[in-house]
C-alpha cells in the first residue's frame, strides 16, 4: 500500500501514527519551512511544542515569515549534529529531516553524510518509545548519495527489538527520493 503513496503522503502518514498529544516535535532541517508549517498546524491541534534547526539564518527567517512569531516554536540556528547540547531535546515524539540543500539557493550549503549520521544517532537516543524519525533523502547529488549509503549501513545494524526501520524509494523519479522511517519500539 505504501508504494502507491508519494514522499509527502508517506511521511505524513507516519507522523500521524507516531505523534501524540503534548509531544515535542523537532524539525532538523527547517529550510523553506514547508515541513515546519505542517508540524506547526499539527502542534496547534495536539498541544505540542516545536523546535526547528537550520544552519542558515536565512532559512529560519523564511520559515518564521510563514509561521509568524509564536511562543511554542523555538528556532535554533545551529547544526542538528549538536542535539546533545540542548537539554530540552528529550522524550521527542518526532524528528523530521529533509536532507540536501535549499532548492533555489547554494548547493554548497547542504547536509553532509557524517554530520547527518551523528545527528540521527543522537536523535535515536532522544526519541521516546513509540515516537520516530522521518528522513527524506535524495540521491540526485553526490553528497545525497553518500548520505544514503551511510544511513543504510547504519540502520541495517539497529537492534530490531528496539527499532522498526523501513526504507521506501521512488525509483522512477529524477532525484530518486527515499524515505527512511524509524520507530522506537522499546528502550533496551
Ligand atoms: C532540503 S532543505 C530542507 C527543506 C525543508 N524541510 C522545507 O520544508 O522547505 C535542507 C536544509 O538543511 C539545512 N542544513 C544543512 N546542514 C544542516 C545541519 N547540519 N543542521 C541543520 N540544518 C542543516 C540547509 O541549510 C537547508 O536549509
Amino acid at each position: 500500500m505504501y508504494s502507491l503513496l508519494g514522499v509527502h503522503d508517506l511521511t505524513k502518514l507516519f507522523i500521524h501514527e507516531v505523534v501524540q498529544k503534548g509531544d515535542l516535535l523537532v524539525d532538523a532541517t527547517v529550510g523553506n519551512g514547508h515541513d515546519t508549517l505542517f508540524l506547526f498546524k499539527l502542534a496547534q491541534d495536539l498541544d505540542c511544542r516545536l523546535i526547528g534547526f537550520d544552519i542558515q539564518e536565512e532559512a529560519l527567517k523564511i520559515a518564521q515569515t510563514k509561521i509568524g512569531s509564536n511562543g511554542f516554536v523555538e528556532w535554533i540556528l545551529d547544526s542538528h549534529e549538536k542535539f546533545d547540547e540542548y537539554p530540552q531535546i528529550r522524550d521527542v515524539g518526532l524528528f523530521i529531516y529533509n536532507l540536501g540543500y535549499l532548492p533555489t539557493k547554494s548547493k554548497h550549503i547542504t547536509t553532509m553524510a557524517e554530520s547527518t549520521l551523528h545527528s540521527v544517532e543522537k536523535a535515536l537516543n532522544r526519541v521516546r518509545v513509540g515516537g520516530g524519525l522521518a528522513i527524506t533523502c535524495y540521491s540526485g547529488h553526490p553528497e545525497g548519495k553518500r548520505e544514503i549509503l551511510a544511513l543504510e549501513e547504519f540502520t541495517k545494524r539497529l537492534d530490531p527489538r528496539a527499532f522498526s526501520v523501513s526504507w521506501t524509494c521512488w525509483v522512477n523519479r529524477q532525484e530518486c527520493p527515499r524515505v527512511l522511517l524509524i520507530k522506537k519500539m522499546k528502550n533496551l
